[in-house]
C-alpha cells in the first residue's frame, strides 16, 4: 500500500516516521510545496519514502493520502481526494468554519469515500478505555469532566494566523473528545481567555491562555482549561468523576506537574516535552487505524461527521470570549454527538 503525504511540517513528519514502520505499507510519498522539504523528510525516513514534486501526481498514486498542510488549505485538499476517491485522514479541524464543514460532510457522505479527522485522542488507548468504562456504566451518573491542554512552548508565530485561534486549533481537540466521551450533547458554552505568554498572539486577535465550561444536556459540567506555554513541559489529563468512580488518564510518571504533599509525585526531567511524545501511542494507533480503513477493515473512528461537533462549540466559545456572555446551543439544528 502507498499512503502519501500532503504536507511535511511538524505534524506530517510525524505521522511519515510512523507510517513508515507498518508492514502494512510499502511506500511513502511526500509533497511539500517549500523546496527540499519533502526531499530532506524522505533522506531522513529512509527507503520507504520517496518525494514527490506534484500533488495532483501524489493523490493518483496513493492508496490513501494524509492531510497535514495549514488548517486553511485542509477543505480544498480533502476535496482532491474525494475526486480521485482516493480515503484520506485530514488534520484538525477540516474546515475554517461551520458553514464550510456542513458543505464538506455532504460532499464526503455522498461520495462514500472515506475521511478520517486526525482527533488523536480518539486513537489513545488510556482515553479509549476510560471511553469503554464510562459507556459499560462503570463509572456511574457522570458529575463533573476536567480537562487540561497545555503546550509546553508556544507554536511558531507565523503559524497562528492560519490556526484558526485556540479555540479552533487547541481546544478543539478536548471539545471533540470530551463530549464523545460524556455521550450527550452540550446545551450551553462559557468561554474566556487571556494574552499572558506573549503580545503576538494578541496581534493575531487570538489569546494564549483560555477557560471553557461546558453544560450537558443531563445537567454535567466539563471545564477545559489551554494554554500556550507550561514551564514544566507539555500536559494534557482528562479527569472524570461519577457516581461509582473517578478516573484520570495522562497522570503518570512524565505529567509536567509537583505536588506539595509528602511523598506526591514531583515533575522531573523526562517530564512530556511536547504533543508527539505525550501522545505518541495514540499517534501510531491513528496511523495504523487509517491503514486498516483504506484496507476496507476497519470502520472510521473519526467521521467528517462527528467533527461537526467541535467545531461549532469552538465556535461558540469565539463567540462566548468575545461577548463574556455564554452561549446556548441549538439542540435543533441537528448536530447529534
Ligand atoms: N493532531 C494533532 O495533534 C496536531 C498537532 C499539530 C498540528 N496539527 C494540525 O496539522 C496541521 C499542520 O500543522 P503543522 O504544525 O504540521 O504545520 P506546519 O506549518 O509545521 O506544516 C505544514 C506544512 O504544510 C505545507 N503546505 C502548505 N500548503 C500546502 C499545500 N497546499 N499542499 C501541501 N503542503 C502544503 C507547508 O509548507 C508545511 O511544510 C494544522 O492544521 C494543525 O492544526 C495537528
Amino acid at each position: 500500500m502507498r499512503i502519501g503525504i500532503a504536507g511535511v511540517g511538524r505534524i506530517g513528519t510525524m505521522h511519515a516516521a510512523n507510517l513508515v514502520t507498518l508492514p502494512a505499507v510499502d511506500e511513502v510519498l511526500l509533497f511539500d510545496p517549500v523546496p527540499g522539504r519533502a526531499e530532506s523528510a524522505a533522506a531522513a525516513l529512509g527507503s520507504r519514502a520517496t518525494p514527490v514534486a506534484d500533488l495532483d501526481d501524489l493523490i493518483e498514486a496513493s492508496d490513501g493520502v494524509l492531510v497535514a498542510t495549514p488548517t486553511n488549505t485542509h477543505a480544498g485538499l480533502v476535496r482532491r481526494c474525494l475526486a480521485a476517491r482516493v480515503p484520506a485522514l485530514c488534520e484538525k479541524p477540516v474546515a475554517d468554519d461551520l458553514s464550510a464543514l456542513a458543505g464538506l460532510v455532504a460532499e464526503v457522505e455522498a461520495s462514500g469515500v472515506p475521511v478520517l479527522v486526525g482527533f488523536q485522542r480518539r486513537f489513545d488507548p488510556a482515553v479509549a478505555e476510560l471511553r469503554r468504562r464510562i459507556q459499560a456504566g462503570e463509572l456511574g451518573t457522570i458529575y463533573q469532566v476536567r480537562a487540561v491542554g497545555n503546550d509546553a512552548t508556544p507554536p511558531d508565530l507565523g503559524y497562528l494566523p492560519a490556526s484558526g485561534g485556540i479555540f479552533r486549533d487547541l481546544l478543539i481537540h478536548d471539545l471533540d473528545a470530551v463530549p464523545w466521551l460524556v455521550g450527550e450533547p452540550v446545551v450551553e458554552v462559557y468561554a474566556s481567555g487571556s494574552v499572558l505568554v506573549d503580545k503576538a498572539f494578541a496581534d493575531a486577535d487570538d489569546v494564549d491562555n483560555a477557560v471553557v465550561v461546558l453544560r450537558f444536556a443531563g445537567g454535567a459540567h466539563a471545564v477545559l482549561v489551554a494554554g500556550r506555554h507550561d514551564p514544566l513541559g507539555y500536559d494534557h489529563r482528562l479527569e472524570v468523576l461519577g457516581s461509582r468512580d473517578s478516573l484520570a488518564v495522562g497522570l503518570d510518571a512524565r505529567t509536567p506537574l509537583t505536588s506539595l504533599e509528602p511523598g506526591g509525585p514531583a515533575a522531573g526531567k523526562d517530564a512530556y516535552p511536547g504533543f508527539g511524545e505525550r501522545f505518541r501511542r495514540a499517534y501510531q494507533g491513528e496511523m495504523a487505524t487509517f491503514v486498516e480503513v483504506v484496507a476496507g477493515r476497519a470502520d472510521n473512528p473519526s467521521p467528517v461527521r462527528d467533527s461537526v461537533v467541535s467545531l461549532r462549540l469552538a465556535e461558540a466559545c469565539e463567540r462566548s470570549r468575545r461577548s463574556g456572555v455564554p452561549v446556548r446551543l441549538d439542540q435543533s439544528m441537528g448536530v447529534a454527538v
